[in-house]
């Protein structure tokens, strides 16, 4: 019989008002490929928290037992020197610390109490070689995409002596290129003894590499399932998650196409510290008032960067070009000009640019439009907390009340909040990137009803997103984007995951 590397017996786990974890059992065999699935909130992320010490023994119920023996791990430092490592949902390396010294903080590579700075970009490089990453180990981190910082996150993990990997939604932010290089590295891993645990929304992630799978709703474990045989569909394990069957994964579409809102004529961005690096070159799109364009584009290929340059040059240096808004140029030099002018941008990344996470729900959602509850110059707490609520019941967001603080929501209510914010600033071009990472499959339904109705309103809006079913499944008109030029316009009829990927390698003739 297969051996246990961990078995956890009759966990719970309570907040303030939140009972996150009753009586969960999770057992893991030694050298597998384990996935977790659940919806939003559903407390997977809390599960593996407790599991690492994040949330040290005695504030838990329950056992752990890791390697034959109890463990009462107090912190997290505890729980890796028995071999537990955990990448968190959200990244969490320093912005202003090399790639080099993120990898070993908290891990120094000392001589004499001196750190050894040429043995740790020596040592950073190797483990950088090993997840596949060509990158010069002293840039800095915040100067790499999410991508890559996830990758640099799991070179983190090697550097140390790891023997239970533990990746909460690690392709949440990579496109399908780099998912599959994360993948295949998981799978290196499984080959060299090291056991993984992978929380993900992607089921078909999840049936390609995991061996079995624990489903956990509102939560209680659900079940445990064996992914060996094959005949566990993605359809089973959204059963298991949402208690029922579900239909579609996209809702119907019939879209009503007015005017053109938002136009942006032979856009180039450079690079904010190199300002002759074009990063977009040339662009030209548009999108009408109903209408629901996509921008597909392999990581790197400068999406976030054109959302974010059009989004008041929240983005780059030396940006030439004309933004039309209603047939009119317009000139949107800060972000507040461009919100002045209707235009939103819902970020990719949460953390850095879309949330305060230290603030409550109400704050934040009325953040981007606090002159809508102004009242005499103060602001109106009563609307808000009317406002917020709406939002809270409307986009479903799972937390107590609308003064919850945000950064303790479960990662996809996060990203709830965030649209709820953008929708609230009633914006006429709303640029969503990445609206759906990290949201659980009955969520994204939600979400792309929203972006129904927000185009039924007349909005223009504009979605970024890496995964290619997505846009096929909700927009009516797809640009791709390849090395920061767009090489094609498709008429949603015309698009095929085939034609779409084709034009998003095209390389410059
Ligand atoms: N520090 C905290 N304080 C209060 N409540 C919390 C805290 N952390 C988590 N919760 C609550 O516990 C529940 C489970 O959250 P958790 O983050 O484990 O969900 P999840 O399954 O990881 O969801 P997601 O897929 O969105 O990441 C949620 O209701 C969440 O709001
Ligand atoms: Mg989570």
């Amino acid at each position: 019989m297969a051996e246990n590397i961990l078995r956890m017996r009759r966990i719970t786990k309570t907040f303030p008002g939140v009972k996150a974890l009753q009586d969960v059992n999770l057992d893991v065999v030694r050298g597998e490929v384990h996935a977790i699935c659940g919806e939003n909130g559903a407390g997977k992320s809390t599960l593996m928290k407790v599991l690492s010490g994040v949330y040290p023994h005695g504030t838990y119920d329950g056992d752990i037992e890791f390697e034959g023996s109890i463990a009462e791990f107090r912190d997290i430092r505890d729980s890796e020197r028995a071999g537990v490592v955990i990448i968190h949902q959200e990244l969490a390396l320093s912005p202003f610390l090399s790639v080099a010294e993120n990898i070993f903080l908290g891990n120094e590579r000392e001589k004499r109490g001196f750190i050894n700075w040429n043995e740790t970009n020596v040592e950073a490089a190797k483990l950088l070689r090993r997840v596949g990453l060509d990158l010069n180990p002293v840039v800095r981190a915040r100067d790499i995409g999410v991508g890559k910082q996830q990758l640099v996150e799991i070179a983190k993990a090697l550097s140390k002596n790891v023997k239970l990997l533990i990746l909460d939604e690690p392709t949440a932010a990579l496109n399908d290129e780099d998912s599959a290089h994360l993948l295949g590295l998981v799978k290196g891993l499984r080959e060299e003894g090291i056991t993984c645990i992978i929380i993900s929304h992607k089921l078909n992630e999840i049936r390609e590499i995991a061996d079995s799978v624990t489903i956990l709703r509102d939560g209680r474990t659900i079940e445990t399932l064996s992914l060996h045989d094959g005949s566990v569909t993605e359809e089973r394990i959204i059963r298991g998650m949402v208690g029922r069957d579900m239909e579609s994964r996209y809702p119907d579409r019939t879209p009503s196409i007015g005017e053109e809102v938002l136009r942006v004529e032979d856009w180039t961005v450079h690079h904010p510290q190199e300002s002759t690096r074009v990063i977009v070159d040339a662009a030209n799109l548009s999108v009408r008032a109903g209408e629901v364009v996509g921008v597909a584009g392999l990581m790197g290929a400068g999406r976030t960067e054109l959302a974010m340059s059009i989004f008041g040059r929240s983005y780059g240096s030396n940006i030439t070009g004309t933004l039309y808004k209603n047939g009119t140029p317009i000139t949107a030099k800060t972000v507040g000009d461009a919100i002045r002018h209707g235009i939103a941008y819902a970020t990719e990344d949460r953390k850095r640019y879309g949330l305060n996470l230290i603030d409550d729900i109400k704050r934040n959602i009325s953040g981007a439009a606090l002159g809508k509850l102004a009242k005499r110059g103060w602001v109106d707490g009563g609307r808000e907390t009317v406002v917020a609520g709406d939002y809270r019941r409307s986009m479903n967001i799972k937390a107590p009340s609308v003064t919850s603080i945000t950064g303790k929501l479960s990662g996809g209510n996060q990203q709830k909040v965030v649209l709820s914010k953008w929708m609230f600033s009633d914006p006429d071009v709303l640029i969503l990137d990445e609206p759906t990472r990290g949201i659980d499959v009955g969520a994204k339904y939600e979400i792309y009803t929203i972006i129904n109705r927000l185009a039924g309103e007349g909005k223009a809006v504009i979605v970024i997103s890496s995964e290619l079913p997505e846009l096929l499944g909700i927009c009516d008109r797809i640009y791709t984007l390849a090395e920061g030029r767009i090489t094609a316009e498709v008429p949603i009829a015309e698009a095929t995951p085939e034609l779409l990927m084709h034009y998003m390698t095209k390389e410059k003739d």
